[in-house]
């Protein structure tokens, strides 16, 4: 959907950037001066007490003095709720009383519908919190009560009670005015067989409402109070506003918090879900009584890259989780992907949270397999394989699955690290005599535990490939936005570039559209087509910011120098990564892991041979004026480049 020009101008005008502002702050009234709309708050970007954030009401734009945020009210919102630019600009008109653009008449009115059925649920949420309040709810804040429930997760998640009756519901919507046809196609009742009057679908039951993605109540799950009802929950019914498969409990708020740092975790029930979001976990979402959809994963990835499977310590929960997975390997992409994490034995989060606290669900977290384990797990787990038949049948699996995978160059990292898998188990000796230290002779076989405390220095420690190249494009595309000027001597070599990252591909874009017109034409363009925080985003990398032809922008030979460099940086990555993958997948028709093994320490003396010679380089120094990085990092670069052909476990 694109916005008619003039549109987001008439909203910035029509707006009040401290109303929109002050919805999250504290005003410092003492430092603020209202008449003149120079506003103060201590900055709900950072912490602090003192009131550094500043709001300039006539120009509509902030800045914190403490950590550099700045914006305006699109940016705001954006930053704030976790939003993408659309929906940012949805909710800010909806508050200065601006119509969307229409979409055609037909999405309008279904959009009207679903709007008057929302309204409708609406009603019930406040009647079932009613219920809950009044004496018809005593037992049921009772039991909450023991289950651990504060009044404010109460408040919170509006949760509510139904009453045992057949149209408590029913009379109180239908006595407020609300059409018959209405209730029902909401699935709050069902019409009787009998021809009698219609009944209320949920009896007896707590009430949690569901809500979608812009925070409407779209269904309600119920949790029976009598133990002997034969449904524990009841869930409501598929409708026009409900599609089971593409909704997830508490969505809206996990987006937020997740967007604040906090890990997305996917819990099992409703129960899970609020209790770690009491517990702090305010990312925390369920599907709705059934499996992981694909379209859930989708919601999922556009929040997070890595969101954390949390599933119940039992049969019922592991299956699950091996199913997801199944669900997930076409899905995969590089930098996309998930994590599982196992509750103990016959527990689910909720009883963990409850036995052992926060602590024991964030290590839990932290100790979350890669989707790659789990698979291993589910292919070897209580398996003997003592014959070849069996050696030739475990590895036809892990062929089958990787190659569900679509992505090509992830793929043969799935393949690659399997491999590593199957010969740790046929060789369980061999790698015991070679790897005193936990390290197998590929250097990359220690436990997770290691991985972590390496990756944690730095990103370039990382070793994560992917995240090498988003790194070089980052400054390649600072370099050309500072000096626009060169940017046509390497229009081919910037069309070839990856940029997986969005916000790359949509710079990268602008800047073949624009880098003619110069520096200042450019930066405006990408300002008003991608939004000044992304550009903001990308100068602030530690490693953009001290690029030299950053620091002096529009130094056409700083700009020539670092690009050649970089631009061949990327090319050699690539053209390893290619080389070996093909080296390995000759020898896959051979199945013999003496033969990958020796291809594999081929490529490692190579790479150790690659890697002096980047280190006499001194590797990332960008020309003599150059960043300088400390030893650690550049020791950690030059490993990084060496570790091109080797995935790694944990991360
Ligand atoms: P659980 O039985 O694990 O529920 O079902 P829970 O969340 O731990 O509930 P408590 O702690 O006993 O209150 C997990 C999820 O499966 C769905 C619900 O969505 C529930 O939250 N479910 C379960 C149903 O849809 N129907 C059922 O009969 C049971
Ligand atoms: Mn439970």
């Amino acid at each position: 959907m694109s916005l008619p020009p003039g549109f987001l101008d008439e909203l910035r005008t029509r707006l009040s950037l401290s109303d929109v502002v002050g919805r999250k702050v504290m005003w410092d009234m003492r430092k603020s001066n209202q008449a003149k709309g120079d506003m103060w708050a201590p900055c709900p970007f950072h912490q602090e007490k003192t009131a550094s954030f500043h709001v300039d009401d006539r120009k509509g734009f902030y800045y914190c003095f403490g950590c550099h945020a700045k914006g305006d009210a699109i940016s705001f919102v954006r930053e704030t709720e976790n939003v993408e630019f659309f929906e940012a600009v949805r909710i800010l008109a909806g508050e200065a009383g601006m119509p969307m653009p229409e979409r055609d008449p037909q999405a309008q009115e279904k959009a009207d519908r679903r709007a008057q059925l929302t309204e409708v649920m609406e009603q019930a949420v406040r009647y079932f919190g009613l219920q809950l309040r009044a004496g018809a709810g005593t037992a049921a804040r009772d039991y909450l009560r023991r289950r651990g429930l504060s009044g404010e997760t109460l408040t919170q998640f509006d949760i509510g009670f139904a009453p045992d009756g057949w149209q408590g519901l029913w009379d109180h919507l239908t006595g407020k005015g609300v059409v018959p046809e209405m209730i029902l196609a909401c699935g709050l009742a069902r019409e009787s067989e009998r021809g009698g009057r219609p009944y209320d679908v949920f009896r007896n039951r707590i009430m949690f409402p569901i809500r979608d993605a812009r925070g409407r109540c779209v269904a309600f799950g119920g949790r029976a109070m009598d133990p002997n009802d034969n449904a524990k929950y009841l869930n409501s019914p598929e409708t026009e506003i409900f599609d089971k498969s593409r909704t997830l409990y508490n969505l809206a708020p996990a987006r937020e918090a997740a967007g604040k740092g906090a890990p997305l975790i996917v819990a099992e029930g409703y129960m899970d879900v609020i209790a770690l979001v009491a517990a702090g976990f305010g990312a925390a979402v369920a599907p709705l009584g059934t499996a992981v959809t694909e379209d859930q994963l989708q919601l999922l990835w556009r929040i997070a890259d890595e969101p954390v499977i949390m599933l119940d310590g039992d049969r019922a929960g592991l299956g699950a989780a091996y199913r997801v997975i199944d669900l997930a390997l076409p899905l995969l992409e590089a930098g996309r992907t998930l994590r599982f994490a196992l509750m103990p034995e016959g527990k689910d989060p909720d009883d963990l949270l409850r036995a052992e606290g926060p602590g024991a669900v964030q290590a839990r977290i932290d100790a979350a397999l890669p989707l790659v384990r789990l698979l291993w797990q589910r292919e070897t787990e209580g398996r003997d394989f003592a014959t070849p038949e069996r050696k030739a049948a475990l590895e036809r699996t892990c062929r089958d699955k990787a190659a569900l995978i679509r992505d090509p160059s992830l793929r043969g990292y799935y393949e690659r690290e399997l491999k590593d898998l199957r010969w740790q188990l046929f060789n369980p000796r061999r790698q015991a005599a070679q790897a005193p230290r936990g390290r197998g002779p590929r250097g990359k076989w220690s436990p997770p535990e290691t991985a972590r405390a390496e990756t944690r220095n730095s990103v370039l420690a990382s070793g994560d490939p992917a995240q090498a190249v988003r790194l070089r494009e980052a400054v390649i595309l600072a370099t050309l936005i500072s000096c626009p000027d060169v940017a046509e001597m390497f229009e081919a070599e910037i069309e070839r570039m990856p940029c997986r990252d969005p916000d790359h591909a949509a710079l990268r874009a602008a800047i073949l559209h624009h880098a003619g017109a110069g520096e200042k034409t450019l930066r405006a363009q990408i300002a008003a087509e991608i939004g000044d925080e992304t550009l903001e985003k990308l100068m602030a990398l530690p490693h953009v910011a001290l690029a030299p032809p950053v620091r002096h922008p529009g130094d056409a030979e700083r700009a020539t120098l670092t690009l050649r460099e970089e631009f061949a940086k990327l090319a050699a990555g690539a053209g390893v990564e290619a080389e070996l993958r093909e080296a390995v997948e000759d020898i896959d028709g051979l199945a013999d892991e003496t033969l990958t093994w020796r291809v594999a320490q081929a490529a490692e003396a190579r790479n150790r041979a690659q890697r002096s010679v980047e280190e006499d380089r001194t590797v990332y120094d960008l020309g003599e004026n150059g960043l300088r990085l400390d030893r650690e990092e550049r020791e950690a670069f030059a490993r990084l480049l060496g570790q091109l052909d080797r995935p790694k476990p944990g991360h």
